[in-house]
């Protein structure tokens, strides 16, 4: 038997792009039902980025869904970067009129969202994943159910929260966007590991056999990184080499931080790569998230940018059934770019500084360390990488809603 659902909008994916629009909507009484092909168990584990830009935490907050991170994440700060053997914190409330960042994880953020989903009562289908879009002027999409039926959601809009490797950006002619893209030749192996965190703050380390990482998502559980190859062979990295590495890299016998091997929960090899969607919007369809855009991750940007952009995007929406108008879904894919760009800007900054590349020359390298020194010492240079590290301000649409009623 398939069924016909009809909705105001229709999300595909229950990310944190996903999952913030649809709460983002509720909240203004516009209706969406959300697919997701996964389990819920599987996007509540999946171990991601773990660092929320003031402006994220506080719309959790603002919005009700922050009250476990107000209890379990942890506000830090500041952060140390690590060259030449010495650290040197970057303090964010003085530099950016005291605003700090939380770590939280995001399958944290994912959790409390999905919760604040069902409380809800609306419609979240897990196992389903769609099998068609159709971007026209009566949008809708195909999704197949556990049991091998098809079913049809129509809707109003449709917005694509479904990552990367997602459906939505597929739906779209490639004759219709453009797509920027940047590959780095290296990855990130990254660790969960349950030790306590080496500092009380994350430092990002430029050392001579890479970059390395110390992060963590609780007192006692660290997540730590190391710079290896794109198609590094995890086998080729059992735990006693990881935990050489990390010592060797953070100083630990040079004076460095401590670092204690403890119990490995997981291993991974993230690739790194930057790529951008431009518009981010096909007819009715509105790309939010990774499927729009990929940072690499020093920055820690990945989640806050898809939830900035579905913050623009939930208040389009609400403009459009408040009024008709569209200018603000019109502006939706300039509005977004503009942050994005600035995060790209940012992530690849904090990438080219910190990380190895074979191909640097000597001369490359003294640039680097000049870089670090400078951004170490100078005010000025240390407040640019606070501002963007806790978040640039989210420009509002207000202003122009107001130019136009
Ligand atoms: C993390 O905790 O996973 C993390 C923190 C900072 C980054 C990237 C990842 O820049």
């Amino acid at each position: 038997m398939s069924a016909e659902l009809r909705t105001q909008v229709a999300i595909v994916g229950a990310g944190p792009a996903g999952l913030m629009l649809a709460h983002l909507l509720h909240r203004c009484g516009i209706e969406s039902v959300i697919v997701e092909s996964r389990s819920r168990d599987y996007v509540e584990s999946r171990v991601r980025a773990g660092v929320l830009e003031h402006g994220t935490a506080e719309l959790l907050n603002d919005t009700g869904v922050g009250e476990r991170m107000l209890r379990e994440g942890l506000v830090h700060r500041g952060i140390a970067l690590r060259f030449n053997d010495r650290s040197v914190r970057i303090d964010f409330p003085d530099l950016t009129d005291g605003k700090t960042v939380t770590v939280y994880g995001q399958q944290e953020v994912v959790k409390d969202l999905i919760a604040a989903r069902l409380a809800t009562g609306a419609p979240i289908l897990f196992e389903c994943p769609v099998v068609a879009i159709d971007a026209g002027d009566q949008p809708s999409l195909r999704y197949r159910d556990a049991a091998g039926a098809e079913h049809v959601v129509r809707a109003d809009f449709i917005a694509g929260c479904d990552g990367f490797h997602g459906v939505a950006r597929e739906a779209i002619p490639s004759d219709a966007i453009t797509l920027y893209d940047h590959t780095f030749p290296f990855g990130w192996l990254g660790i969960l590991a349950e030790t306590p965190p080496v500092s009380e703050e994350l430092i990002y380390v430029n050392h001579e056999r890479g970059f390395a990482l110390v992060s963590m998502r609780s007192r006692t559980i660290s997540r730590m990184y190391l710079q290896c190859r794109n198609d590094e062979d995890l086998a080729l990295w059992p735990d006693d080499r990881i935990w050489s590495e990390l010592r060797e890299r953070l100083g630990s016998d040079r004076g460095g931080p401590d670092v204690r091997p403890g119990k490995m929960l997981q291993k991974g090899v993230t690739p790194m790569r930057s790529f951008v969607c431009d518009p981010m919007r096909y007819g009715r369809l509105f790309l939010a998230g990774d499927a729009a855009h990929i940072v690499p991750p020093t920055g820690a940007k990945g989640m806050n940018l898809a939830i900035a952009d579905v913050r623009v995007l939930a208040e389009a929406l609400e403009a459009y059934y408040e009024s008709g108008d569209p200018a603000l879904l019109d502006a939706y894919s300039q509005t977004c770019l503009r942050r994005v760009w600035k995060t790209q800007r940012f992530s690849m900054y904090m990438t080219r500084m910190l990380h190895r590349f074979d191909e640097h020359t000597p001369f490359d390298h003294r640039v680097q360390l000049a870089e670090l020194d400078y951004v170490t010492s100078s005010r000025t240079a240390a407040t640019s990488l606070a501002e963007n590290y806790v978040g640039l301000p989210l420009e509002s649409t207000a202003g122009l809603r107001k130019v136009r009623s």
